[in-house]
């Protein structure tokens, strides 16, 4: 039994999600049965080491991801997101998704703290979009650098406009969800805390206990795509 709750008695919902939210939609999580780091090692795909030593082998790894991501579609717990939205001035998106389900489902106000999948760099010439199955470019067309994935890496510091974006809606929302995430990284994994103790409601959505569960006041297992709905069903 989920006890629902009406959105319009908060001033600020913040939906925080990890690699649990696109599970559904077909996206591999990172960590448990069948996790992508139990399939690659990170130091060989996942870091700036990596990247120098060989890159097409780490752009080779992300476009699997990206054909993978291509595959799946956004499931009903996104579409509640931008339903609430439409009827709410103050729903925010903190993720640490890079696969863009969610913008993919319409939700808008998204901050991305660890980067996309969508996106590529170039040390001189900057960020680029490139939205394509395969990467339309390995290497800059200005300079003929390797081309980075815009993608916060295993040892990269994160965006530091990002975490500022997210620091800001973590202190001033009233109402806090977190889906899917194992809680396992920083910062990400004391957002919680930030919220909880600027006053706000916190809730889990999670099939599995997380790392930092009891932070939360509220903690409903079972999987997005299911409790979301239902979980805001008299609102929308
Ligand atoms: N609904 C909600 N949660 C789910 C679902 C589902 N349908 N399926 C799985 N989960 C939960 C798992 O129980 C687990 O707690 O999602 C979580 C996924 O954990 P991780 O794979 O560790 O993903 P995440 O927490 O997002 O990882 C954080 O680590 O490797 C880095 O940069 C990568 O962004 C990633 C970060």
């Amino acid at each position: 039994m989920i006890e629902p709750l009406d959105p319009m008695a908060f001033k600020k919902i913040v939906f925080f999600t990890g690699a649990g939210m696109s599970a559904e939609s077909g996206v591999h999580t990172f960590r448990g049965a069948g996790g992508i780091w139990s399939q690659y090692r990170w130091q060989e795909y996942a870091c700036q080491q990596a990247f120098e030593r060989d890159p097409q082998k780490v752009l080779d790894f992300h476009e699997l991801r990206r054909k993978e991501a291509l595959r799946c579609q956004p499931h009903a717990g996104h579409r509640v997101i931008t339903d609430l939205q439409q009827r709410h001035s103050a729903v925010f998106v903190i993720t640490q998704n890079i696969d863009g389900m969610h913008q993919r489902a319409g939700n808008k106000q998204v901050i991305e703290l660890h980067g996309s999948l969508w996106r590529v760099r170039c040390r001189i010439h900057g960020v680029r979009l490139d939205m394509a199955e395969t990467y339309t470019h390995r290497r800059c067309p200005d300079c003929g650098q390797w081309l980075r994935p815009d993608i916060v890496w295993f040892e990269d510091m994160l965006d530091e406009e990002e975490v500022q974006a997210a620091q800001y809606e973590l202190g001033t929302c009233d109402l806090f969800i977190s889906i899917g995430t194992s809680a396992v990284v920083w910062p990400a994994a004391g957002y919680p805390l930030i919220a909880r103790n600027n006053g706000a409601l916190c809730i889990e959505i999670n099939p599995e206990p997380s790392e930092n569960c009891e932070l939360y006041h509220r903690t409903i297992r079972g999987k997005a795509g299911e409790v979301l709905p239902r979980l805001f069903a008299a609102a929308l």
